[in-house]
């Protein structure tokens, strides 16, 4: 790899395995993933998509070959820096994760406590961005209360206010109807066009085809290649 294309990765794996036990998860996996990619992570019901995901974020060790997060190598980072690494990351997850007995507003501004902001800053970031996923009328509401594609926006507040270079969202449609998958959708694509690099883990083709974008293969733990699907302009949703 010549230096020009090492500056312009943001993640780069080389050689990758995974096992659970017995069972291999990831085999060998080598991928390169651009600065301000927008990526499908795809495949069938356990391909891999959530253990590549979980690699990069730090929540499964990196056993075998090597993982490199903005020219950082993951097996080389001590212990006391993984939460700044963390950082670099916005997560989404198809459950939403949020925090049931915490409001919207506080589900959002957690990420920015955590970083030690100060308050002004918080409530102005969290307006920002409740506003961006058109959530700012519900920002007193107890997550419980919201429909599941209110929880996702919530959930996408989340992993943006804190500014990450990389969102990696984990079938972040997966429960939602037609119309809220779009709109997540087309904050995810938001988030890109602002400088982001966004990965998004599916195994929903339809979607794919409705954004197109690269789209990295998993089988059976295999990465079986990498292509460019063209959006459907009859039925895009961009
Ligand atoms: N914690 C675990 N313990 C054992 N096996 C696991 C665990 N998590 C995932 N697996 C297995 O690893 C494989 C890949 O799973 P996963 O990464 O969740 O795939 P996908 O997200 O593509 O559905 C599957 O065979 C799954 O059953
Ligand atoms: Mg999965």
């Amino acid at each position: 790899m010549i230096e020009a294309d090492a500056k312009r990765s943001i993640i780069r794996m080389f050689h990758v395995h995974h096992n659970y036990g017995t069972k291999k998860a990831l085999i060998d996996i080598t991928l390169d993933i651009l600065k301000n990619d927008f990526v499908f992570l795809t495949g069938p019901s356990g391909a891999g998509k959530t253990t590549l995901l979980r690699l990069l974020y730090l929540a499964e060790p990196v056993s075998e070959g090597q993982v490199l997060i903005d020219g950082m190598n993951l097996s080389r980072v001590p212990r006391q820096r993984i939460p700044l690494l963390r950082r670099k990351f916005g997560i989404i997850f198809q459950d939403y994760k949020l925090i049931a007995n915490r409001t919207v507003f506080d589900n959002v501004s957690l990420v920015l406590e955590a970083a030690g902001k100060k308050r002004r800053l918080i409530q102005k970031r969290v307006n920002g961005v409740l506003r961006l996923v058109s959530m700012e009328d519900r920002q007193a509401a107890f997550p419980p209360s919201l429909s599941g594609g209110e929880q996702q926006r919530v959930a996408v507040a989340r992993a943006i206010v804190g500014d990450p270079k990389i969102i990696l969202a984990d079938e972040p449609t997966g429960s939602l109807d037609d119309d809220s998958s779009e709109s997540i959708m087309k904050l995810l694509h938001g988030v890109h066009i602002r400088g982001a690099t966004v990965i998004i883990a599916t195994h929903d083709k339809t979607l794919i085809r409705k954004t197109g974008g690269r789209v990295l293969n998993l089988r059976q733990g295999r990465l079986e290649g990498s292509s460019i699907i063209e959006k459907h302009y009859d039925n895009s949703i961009f």
